[in-house]
């Protein structure tokens, strides 16, 4: 079965062009002017809407297992389809803890059973999330991509230490959760100067965590970092999320920051919980759904082109996940979405999709709304009013 989608506005992180995009056995395999397009069996108009590459998310909870009175595979899965998004990592504070390589392919499997996104489980770095006995790392080598103690802070320097060489000999990232931000990422950094590691600092909120990153980089390391929605979108509210919302001079800098290049991920951070649980304080915001509304929001008030939207949105994160570059090209996976980016419209949490619909952004306008996420070809979710 081949498909073309025609009369597209084309973007990725190289390009914005108009044209035709053909697919066929979960594969883009003609990009170029409508003109030139081969022939197909199924042809979709596009009306000058958006087509791009889906969504790859660094950074979810998805709470299943242990917490699906929150969120479960399949409705984390269908909020996350109705954002764009074809592939997610889950993060590990699950219910137990996933803290094996295991435990992560049978989330992983259940989750393919659904055949909605494709989920990649991040495991513990420390037995409970706690940083005094670490999880089997050499048993992760090729299995586990991500290992996170996301929701706790790592404060042990040795163990922080151990975690970085074992992130270089058996192959994973380290997704870090900093709080106190400053001294945790500067921390980070200097124990990645002395013994190496693959660090991914996860949703950074501070102006000055992000020039220190600039910094360590300008220094010759390499590491790599996130931004939620969440934090380029609000300040000054005392909505309980971790790490807290700042100031807008944080926002402004979290901005720039993805202007110059030196944020390379838009993660989400989804975590949802329910009301009784929030009234109780518990830290999160829910809102895959509509993270690529808040990012394209942010882009539009603040002149960012939506070739930068697409390479911190799906590139960046495919290259880092070590997945095929998430692009508009011959040979790429057929994971797009359409994406009408004048649609406006507000944040309702009576209407989200989610099992929990913890946000404090109830009522703000948003632009842009994605019309179709596609996967491996197959269109997953479609906009209906
Ligand atoms: O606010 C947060 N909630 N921040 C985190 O890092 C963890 C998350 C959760 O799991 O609820
Ligand atoms: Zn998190």
């Amino acid at each position: 079965m081949t498909t073309l989608y025609f009369n597209a506005r084309l973007i990725d992180k190289n390009a914005d062009i108009c044209g035709a995009l053909a697919t066929e056995g979960g594969v883009i395999t003609y990009v170029g002017d409508a003109a030139g397009a081969p022939c197909c069996d199924a042809h979709i108009d596009v009306g000058g809407n958006i087509l791009m590459p889906a969504l790859i998310d660094m950074h979810c909870h998805l709470r299943d297992p242990g917490q699906t009175q929150k969120e479960t595979l399949e409705t984390g899965m269908c909020a996350a389809l109705s954002g764009g998004y074809s592939t997610l990592v889950a993060m590990a504070n699950t219910v137990p803890v996933c803290e094996t390589a295991q435990e992560a392919r049978d989330i992983e499997e259940r989750a393919r059973a659904l055949t909605m996104c494709n989920v990649i489980q991040a495991a513990a770095a420390g037995v409970g999330l706690g940083d005094t006995v670490a999880t089997d790392y050499a048993s992760f080598a090729g299995k586990i991509k991500v290992v996170s103690n996301d929701g706790k802070t790592i404060f042990n320097d040795d163990f922080m230490r151990e975690l970085l060489r074992a992130s270089s000999q058996y192959g994973f990232i380290i997704s870090t959760h900093c709080q106190p931000e400053r001294d945790t990422v500067n921390r980070d950094i200097r124990l990645l100067r002395e013994v190496g590691g693959n660090l991914h600092v996860g949703h950074i909120s501070r102006c000055e965590t992000l020039a220190a990153i600039k910094e360590a980089r300008n220094s010759g390391l390499h590491l790599t970092c996130e931004v939620t929605p969440h934090h380029i979108f609000g300040y000054d509210c005392d909505y309980k999320v971790n790490p807290p919302l700042r100031r807008k001079c944080d926002v402004q800098a979290l901005i720039e920051g993805i202007r110059d290049g030196s944020i390379d991920c838009f993660a989400t951070d989804h975590a949802p919980h329910t009301p009784e649980d929030k009234q109780k304080g518990a830290a999160g915001i829910s809102g895959i759904e509509f993270a690529a509304s808040i990012l394209n929001t942010v882009c539009a008030e603040n002149d960012i082109p939506l070739t930068t939207f697409s390479r911190i949105a799906s590139y960046n994160p495919s290259v880092i996940l070590g997945l095929p570059p998430a692009v508009l090209a011959v040979g790429a996976p057929a994971n797009i979405v359409i994406f009408d980016p004048s649609a406006e419209w507000s944040i309702n949490p009576d209407n989200m999709i989610s099992k929990s619909h913890n946000t404090p952004f109830g009522g703000r306008r948003i632009k842009g709304r994605i019309v179709k996420t596609i996967i491996g070809g197959i269109t997953k979710y479609e906009y209906n009013g």
